[in-house]
């Protein structure tokens, strides 16, 4: 799969949600919707009705990443209102295979995402459940941290490990992405990357969005993990 771009309104103006939307519609894959509880992580942001209030004029399908605690009650919700991929974080659920079935049930890609230090191993056996593993490359809560290289080596393995199952997972990286890191996570295996402040917070939102999908593509095309695809 050609790399793709989801940008995330968390570094929106967050008074003008449609409007921003709409400035990334003609370039970006997906809009990526930060849904956060204050209890997951430090931070609140947004819930259901404002997502279906995007729904209902967004020109680009909704990348919804759930930091929230108790996802297997919510996340299906996203789903059946409409939002095109769903993640719940392996942290939060205590009944994830369930939960990622019904987020599919629903009609959703279903992802799971982990924290920075939580292992992907694990997770092998049930790689066929999952459409998206999201990799944090942040510590998940704020838009505008620092890329934390130490999750490298684990893009890495996740790749080669959907690669040696010959599943068609995507591999999200979601914190700090941005042209001073997006070829490092190509590389290492990510075709599907999160960019909140180097996309909103530029001049130019829509041609941001094109200089990262350049530098992702040609990453990509160089890596090994990419060959004979
Ligand atoms: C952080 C969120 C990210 C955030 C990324 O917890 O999950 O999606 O918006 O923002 P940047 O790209 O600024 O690190
Ligand atoms: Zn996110």
């Amino acid at each position: 799969m050609a790399p793709q771009i989801s940008p995330s309104i968390l570094s929106a103006d967050f008074a003008a949600l449609g409007r921003e939307v709409e400035r990334i519609a003609d370039d970006a894959d997906w809009v990526h919707v930060d849904v956060m509880d204050n209890h997951f992580v430090p931070n609140l942001t947004l819930g259901l009705p404002i997502v279906e209030a995007l729904l209902k004029t967004s020109r680009l399908p909704l990348d919804c990443h759930l930091m929230i605690e108790d996802p297997d009650r919510w996340a299906p919700q996203y789903a059946e209102a409409g939002a095109k991929s769903v993640t719940i974080h392996a942290e939060a659920a205590s009944a994830p295979i369930r939960t990622l079935r019904a987020i599919r049930s629903a009609g959703a890609r279903a992802g799971l995402g982990v924290n920075p230090a939580t292992p992907v191993d694990g997770f092998e056996d049930i790689l066929g459940e999952i459409d998206m593993l999201l990799l944090m490359t942040v510590e998940p809560g704020f838009g505008g941290q620092r890329f934390l290289d130490v999750v490298l080596p684990k893009v890495r393995r996740a790749r080669d490990l959907i690669k040696g199952r010959d599943l068609d997972v995507w591999l999200q990286v979601d914190g700090g992405v941005s042209a001073e890191t997006i070829e490092r996570c190509a590389e290492a295996g990510a075709d599907v990357f999160v960019a909140g402040s180097s996309v909103y917070g530029a001049d130019d939102p829509a041609e941001a969005i094109r200089a990262l999908r350049a530098q992702a593509e040609k990453a990509t095309a160089a890596a090994p993990w990419s060959a004979a695809r």
